[in-house]
């Protein structure tokens, strides 16, 4: 047995790969004893170790260990070649390149069902001439509140439900993450000139704790119209077309044309529109004749809008006397859940892809 060097230690790794090259498959155990049996080649290499220094010992300790592993995964590899031999009896090479056999599966990204719904949203209002207008999710309150009509007392401002930034006031006032899309409505007035027809998408903040209809953290869409001549009936057609544009498979028997009923506005109350009305949707399920899933209304709550609120013309210098106008403002998410039948909001966020890959 040769000294144990370095020189000596390759010389035995080209062995064994020359040996390893020409084997057939009957002689590979031979060769694995040969060389790790218990009286092979590398047990034998570490015998030597003993009498070498603590030094070399460490050294040449390290070195077999690398050569040993090194040539147990080309047995190893030899090994799966002989493998594939034996089930399609062809040569290693071969099968890589085989044309028949199924090819790995790469899954494609895609878009988030909240993005699709997003999109949608706004492709069906841009349709109708609505420019797209996008505002700050760090607002100043006077834009999020005041100038939207919510008094300094509205509970709507309380600390529970606004994050206020923890940054010195400016000198146009507190900042706060916009509770609402609506102070979007006052920039744009405030930027341009009616007639103004707009749709502002985007992510608004709550302090809400977290549950299958909870997020700190969702999207709406705010609408508004500003011209002479507005009227409430405008208003109803517009989200009608909305309604029958994103829901009309599902709750409408014929198309998107049908004059069926599809919605009914009922009235309720925002700081920032007089009247103010909530809009509810045929159901779905039941297509209006009652159901569990409408409470045996025949009806699901979607949105809120109205009529812009004199006053709140007036803080952005528009006269009410004027000028009217409507706003509306939805929900992203409660529409995705409503046309995906989704019952748990938390799922648009967790990122699990068994999930958003049915969209
Ligand atoms: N900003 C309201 C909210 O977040 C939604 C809303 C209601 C927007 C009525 C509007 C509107 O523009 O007219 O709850």
């Amino acid at each position: 047995m040769p000294e144990l060097t370095e020189k000596n230690l390759l010389k035995l790794k080209e062995t064994f790969i020359s040996q390893l090259k020409g084997i057939k498959k009957e002689e590979i155990e031979t060769l694995e004893t040969r060389y790790f049996g218990r009286k092979g080649e590398i047990r034998k290499l570490y015998q030597k170790l003993s009498s070498l220094s603590l030094e070399k010992k460490k050294k040449y300790g390290e070195m077999i260990n690398l050569l040993s592993k090194e040539l147990e995964s080309l047995l190893n590899q030899k090994k799966i070649e002989f493998s594939y031999d034996q089930a399609t009896k062809q040569t290693y090479d071969e099968q890589l390149l085989e044309s028949s056999l199924p090819g790995t599966n790469f899954f494609l990204g895609h878009i988030h069902p909240l993005q699709q719904v997003l999109d949608e949203i706004i492709s069906v209002f841009r349709n109708l001439g609505f420019k797209v207008e996008l505002g700050p999710e760090i607002e100043l309150e006077d834009y999020n509140f005041t100038k939207l009509n919510i008094p300094e007392n509205h509970p709507a401002r309380d600390m529970q439900d606004t994050l206020y930034l923890d940054m010195p006031d400016t000198d146009k006032g507190k900042i706060v993450l916009r509770t609402h899309t609506s102070p979007t409505q006052i920039r744009t007035m405030l930027s341009q000139k009616p007639p103004i027809k707009a749709i502002m998408p985007g992510r608004v903040y709550r302090r809400d704790n977290l549950d299958a209809s909870h997020q700190f953290n969702f999207h709406q869409v705010e609408g508004l119209l500003v011209d002479k001549n507005v009227r409430l009936s405008d208003l109803k057609g517009v989200l009608n077309y909305f309604v029958k544009s994103i829901f009309g498979d599902v709750i409408l028997k014929d198309s998107q044309e049908s004059n069926e009923t599809v919605s009914r506005f009922r009235q309720s109350y925002f700081p920032f529109t007089e009247p103010s009305l909530e809009m509810d949707m045929k159901c779905f399920i039941c297509k209006g004749t009652g159901c569990g899933v409408c409470k045996n209304t025949g009806f699901i709550e979607l949105l809120g809008c109205g009529m812009v609120h004199p006053e709140v013309l007036k803080n952005v210098n528009l006269a009410p006397e004027v000028y009217t106008g409507f706003a509306f403002g939805i929900g992203v998410e409660r529409v995705a859940m409503l046309k995906y039948r989704i019952d748990d909001m938390r799922l648009f966020y967790t990122n699990d892809i068994r999930f958003l890959k049915q969209f």
